[in-house]
């Protein structure tokens, strides 16, 4: 195991109606001038809005809102909403919905107090020296955003798609109420899953040797989604599989399971091309494109992956020959990911294998991981772009 530093610095408050605690907790954290920040309306259908405002009015907290955050966020609202809290001396960002509305929320938060372009994190310029406190009100098991000190934007002018991160954007704290989730369309909730799983996927395939309690870790949630995606897909109120959902979804980013360990991370970097080129869903990308570096990779280290096959999706274990078994739990994932209804080649998501030079070349351009369980050449890139393009069970 290699030496780590592990610091999480969120409150996390989970469990039903635990959002009428918004107010005093944003109290507690040292916030009185606040931004709500929400998406594209589900919070204000679902009366969560109405609730959150009303929790900010018992404890006397002035407030100003600000949503329209669409899915894989854009830098246009996060200039606005610097404006905004600039304009009105805002000293707390509270956002309201899934991992867009919170990454667009701390984006916000790190823009404020800097005299440059806020982008200047995303493309490397500059690092994050302060921040406005964020902290979340979770509607979506997803991104893990209520737990990571990451935000993802894309910026409009170009789609690029992007990431920064510092401990400063931590989220002071994350109300977790699994019956927010209840309201999801079964296409998001299985998105949100995969992304869960995928977060997992990206920290357990690793050169580290000797890190059994995160591998154990590791197996535990992505046994969990595997159990609970498809209880929440048949029964959607179901709360007690949306809890187990949404604490593994937060589990699965803070780190937790991934510390001591180096990590992948190059299915995300292949993956957000994709959602940036054609604003698909993070997850249904992740579907198409976690399967297909599988594959382009298990050869670098075979028994992993019939690790993964024999206690993860429960495949006995074939001695004679441990890349059989590789395989299979490659092909049980990839089952696993069309019985929740997500896509698994490039035609089922919306993409097109022409477009697979641009896509490469996008990677590029965004400083694409090279490293982690597989270096990868820029032809590697192509060949799993490929590989997702005419996947089938
Ligand atoms: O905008 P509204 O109307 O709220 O609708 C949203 C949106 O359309 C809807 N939704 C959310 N909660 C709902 C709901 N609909 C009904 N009932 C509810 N309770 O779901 C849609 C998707 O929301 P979004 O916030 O985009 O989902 P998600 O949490 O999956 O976030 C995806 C973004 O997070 C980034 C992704 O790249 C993507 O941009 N990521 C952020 C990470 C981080 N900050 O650490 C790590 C991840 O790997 C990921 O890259
Ligand atoms: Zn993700």
């Amino acid at each position: 195991m290699n030496n780590f530093q592990f610091y999480s610095s969120t409150e996390f408050v989970f469990g039903k109606d635990q959002e009428s605690k918004a107010g005093a907790l944003v109290k507690k954290h040292g916030g009185s001038r606040v931004l709500i920040h929400f998406g594209g309306g589900s919070v204000i259908k679902s009366g969560l809005l109405d609730r959150v405002k009303k929790s900010l009015d018992e404890s006397g907290i002035f407030y100003l809102e600000l949503g329209g955050v669409k899915p894989n966020p854009r830098d246009t609202l996060v200039y606005e909403g610097i404006k905004i809290c600039r304009e009105n001396n805002i000293d707390f960002i509270l956002a309201v919905g899934g991992g867009s509305t919170i990454d667009s929320a701390k984006s916000i938060a790190m823009g404020v107090p800097y005299d440059g372009d806020f982008w200047d994190f995303y493309c490397g310029k500059a690092q994050i020296q302060a921040a406005l406190k964020v902290a979340t009100i979770l509607t979506i098991a997803a991104a893990g955003s209520e737990g990571s000190p990451d935000a993802v934007i894309t910026q409009e002018s170009t789609g690029l798609k992007r990431g920064a991160g510092s401990d400063l954007i931590r989220p002071a704290f994350s109300i977790l109420n699994p019956a927010l989730t209840c309201t999801l369309p079964a296409y998001q909730t299985a998105c949100g899953a995969t992304d869960i799983i995928a977060h997992v996927f990206e920290r357990y395939f690793t050169n580290t040797t000797e890190v059994e309690i995160t591998d154990r870790l590791c197996e535990a949630v992505i046994s969990t989604m595997i159990k609970e995606t498809p209880r929440v897909i048949a029964d959607p109120n179901n709360y007690d599989a949306r809890a187990n959902i949404m604490w593994a979804g937060c589990v699965a980013h803070t780190n937790i399971v991934g510390v001591g360990r180096e990590q992948d991370w190059n299915s995300h970097g292949i993956e957000h091309e994709l959602s940036g080129l054609y604003d698909v869903a993070h997850g249904a990308g992740l579907a198409v494109i976690m399967p297909a570096w599988m594959e382009f990779v298990m050869s670098h280290n075979v028994m992993r992956f019939a690790q993964m096959a024999t206690r993860i999706f429960g495949l006995p274990m074939n001695f004679e020959n441990p890349e059989a078994t590789a395989k299979e739990g490659i092909r049980a994932f990839r089952r696993f990911l069309r019985e929740i209804g997500m896509p698994i080649n490039f035609e089922e998501l919306g993409a097109k294998e022409e477009d697979i030079p641009v896509l490469v070349e996008k990677f590029g351009l965004n400083g694409g991981k090279t490293g982690g369980f597989v270096a990868l050449s820029s032809e590697d890139i192509a060949s799993i772009y490929k590989i997702a393009a005419h996947a089938s069970l």
